[in-house]
């Protein structure tokens, strides 16, 4: 995609320019997640963050499967929104100076990239549906699945647990 080439003409184009955007994020993702692992004190969390660490492959897998079915090319193109709440992730980590509170930022920090992932997701199935091609939307779907029970997780530990003993 270029700076002064207008290379999106048609949803088709926008859907693939898209799916290769999460295609990107799930990487870094599977990139980031380790180090979350590391991190993490709750013994329920750093199991929670390997579980996903596992699912986060399956969905770069998933996403291979889909560019395949569409006869594409697997390719990612660059994600600045991934990147930034990474990157403010890590900032945020590293000035936290208490295992608990470190806990609950982490936690804030992997909901804000399920949120992003649940959004590109639920495009992505709204647009194979408009577009005809309910050939990918089951894999899409799964993927979306896994990303809002990784949320609701998250949210049940950050409230039973891991806020109270943070607060
Ligand atoms: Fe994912
Ligand atoms: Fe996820």
């Amino acid at each position: 995609m270029g700076l002064f080439t207008k290379d999106i003409k048609t949803m088709d184009d926008l859907f693939t320019h898209t799916l290769r955007d999460i295609y990107y994020a799930e990487k870094q993702i599977v990139k980031a997640l380790p180090d979350m692992i590391e991190k993490a004190s709750d013994p329920q969390l750093k199991q929670g963050f390997q579980t996903h660490l596992r699912e986060t492959e399956n969905h770069v897998k998933r996403l291979e499967q889909v560019f395949s079915v569409l006869g594409q090319k697997p390719q990612g193109v660059d994600c600045p929104a991934i990147d930034g709440i990474i990157k403010e992730a890590k900032e945020v980590a590293g000035e936290v100076d208490n295992k608990q509170v470190l806990d609950a930022a982490l936690i804030a920090a992997a909901q804000a990239v399920e949120h992003y992932e649940m959004t590109r997701y639920g495009t992505l199935i709204a647009w194979a549906k408009q577009l005809g091609r309910n050939d990918v939307i089951t894999l899409l779907n799964q993927t979306l699945e896994e990303e809002k029970a990784t949320d609701k997780k998250l949210t049940s530990m950050a409230e039973s647990q891991v806020n109270c003993k943070a607060a």
